[in-house]
This record gives structure tokens, C-alpha cells and sequence, in this order.
């Protein structure tokens, strides 16, 4: 298994691993990722893929992926939070390994992978995850995520609630933190690294 940058011809295995959770989502609710209510059409995916390839090329987001066999069969990806100048600081992390593949330590290496490539990117790494996800959130918190808040009933799914944990992974800040649209360095002053409010809940 090969852990590398996301490749445009990665598209058809990515799209596949995905639909397939609309599949799962009938025998395991907790599986984390977000879902339409149908599965989306080809061309919708297609254009999500392509703006996601866009912003990897031109460093706006990190896409890691796990290769075996020449078939993606995980990803990772962290994408900058938005255009504010407020949140540029911020990359958001999904993560998604086939089912099939799960349980082999896929996951963690795309995370430690997508960790090393937003350092110097991002000053901080956040994510959600569904508070009934026990393996997800023990594996985020065994890199060094720690919760900082619980969203009562934020997931809906099939009429059942469920909560949502956030979590945030602070990366030491580095000179220069992070980068403009044009891959420049912008110089900025780092926050103290306990400037964030991040408990522990355990
Ligand atoms: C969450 C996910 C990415 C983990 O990937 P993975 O390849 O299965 O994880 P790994 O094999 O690297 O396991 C890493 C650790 O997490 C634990 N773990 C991961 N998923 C687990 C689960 N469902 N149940 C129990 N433990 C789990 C493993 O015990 C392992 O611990 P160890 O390294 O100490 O042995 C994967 O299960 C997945 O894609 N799930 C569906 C999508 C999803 O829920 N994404 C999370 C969105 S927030």
C-alpha cells in the first residue's frame, strides 16, 4: 500500500468508494460522511473532483491518497475553511477509507500523511465527527486531535439523532504559517499555541 498526492486519474475509484456509503449507510449509521438525500449524479461528482484537483494543484488543499493494487481505496483531504482572511488558517479534514479496506492501519497513515502536508499550510486542522463513531474519534484522538465541543443532535440521519464532536488539531506554528492563492508566504505573527480553548474531554 502506497500513500501518495491525489492523481487526476484517481477520480473513478474515489467516486465509487464514495457512492458505496450510500449503500452502508442502510447497515451502519454511524459511518461519518455526509450524504445527499440521493446519491449524485456522475457530473455533479465529476465537478466536485475537479474543483478539488484545481485547489490541490494550486495549494489551497492537501488530498492524500492510499493506493493498493492501482486502485485508490482511501483518501484524506484537508481544504482551507474558506476565503476570509479571518479562517485561512484553517484546514478541514474528511476522511474515507473503503469498507473493505478499514481496519489495517489505511487510515491512520493517510492521517499522519495529510498531517505532515499541512504543516506550514495551516495553523490548525479541524474536523466533526459523529459522537457514535468510537473508532474514528480514537483514532483522530491518537494523533493528537483532542474534542473541544459536543453539537447535541447535529446529525439527523433516517430519524434518528445522533451528536457531533468537534475536534481541532493545533500544528506547531512555523515561519511562514501559511500561503496566499499564488503560493506566497504570508508573514504573520503566530498565535500562542494555547491561544485556543481545546479541553480535553477525557
Ligand atoms: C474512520 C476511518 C477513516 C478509519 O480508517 P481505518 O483504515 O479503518 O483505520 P485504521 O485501520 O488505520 O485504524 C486506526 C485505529 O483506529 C481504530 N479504529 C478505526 N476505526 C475503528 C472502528 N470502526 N472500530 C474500532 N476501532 C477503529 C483502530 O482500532 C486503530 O487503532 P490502532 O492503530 O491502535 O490499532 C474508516 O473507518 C472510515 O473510512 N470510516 C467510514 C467513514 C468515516 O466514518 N469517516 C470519518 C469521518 S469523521
Amino acid at each position: 500500500m502506497t500513500v501518495r498526492d491525489l492523481a487526476w486519474g484517481d477520480f473513478p475509484a474515489l467516486l465509487e468508494n464514495y457512492l458505496a456509503v450510500y449503500d452502508e449507510v442502510r447497515t451502519n449509521p454511524d459511518v461519518g460522511i455526509g450524504l445527499f438525500p440521493e446519491p449524485p449524479k456522475i457530473s455533479a461528482e465529476a465537478e466536485w473532483f475537479a474543483r478539488l484537483y484545481g485547489r490541490v494543484q494550486d495549494g489551497t488543499s492537501i488530498a492524500v491518497v492510499a493506493e493498493e493494487g492501482g486502485r485508490a481505496v482511501g483518501m484524506c483531504g484537508v481544504d482551507r475553511k474558506g476565503e476570509h482572511r479571518e479562517v485561512r488558517h484553517i484546514g478541514v479534514l474528511g476522511i474515507l477509507v473503503a469498507r473493505d479496506w478499514r481496519g489495517r492501519g489505511i487510515g491512520r497513515r493517510l492521517l499522519e500523511a495529510a498531517i505532515e502536508r499541512c504543516r506550514g499550510r495551516f495553523e490548525r486542522i479541524e474536523l466533526s465527527v459523529f459522537a457514535s463513531n468510537e473508532g474514528a474519534r480514537r483514532l483522530y484522538r491518537s494523533v493528537g486531535f483532542v474534542a473541544w465541543g459536543l453539537e447535541p443532535g447535529g446529525v439527523l440521519r433516517d430519524g434518528r439523532h445522533t451528536d457531533l464532536e468537534y475536534m481541532i488539531l493545533s500544528l506547531a506554528p512555523t515561519s511562514p504559517p501559511y500561503y496566499d492563492r499564488t503560493g506566497g508566504p504570508i508573514e504573520l505573527a503566530p498565535a500562542p499555541h494555547d491561544s485556543i480553548p481545546c479541553p480535553e474531554t477525557e
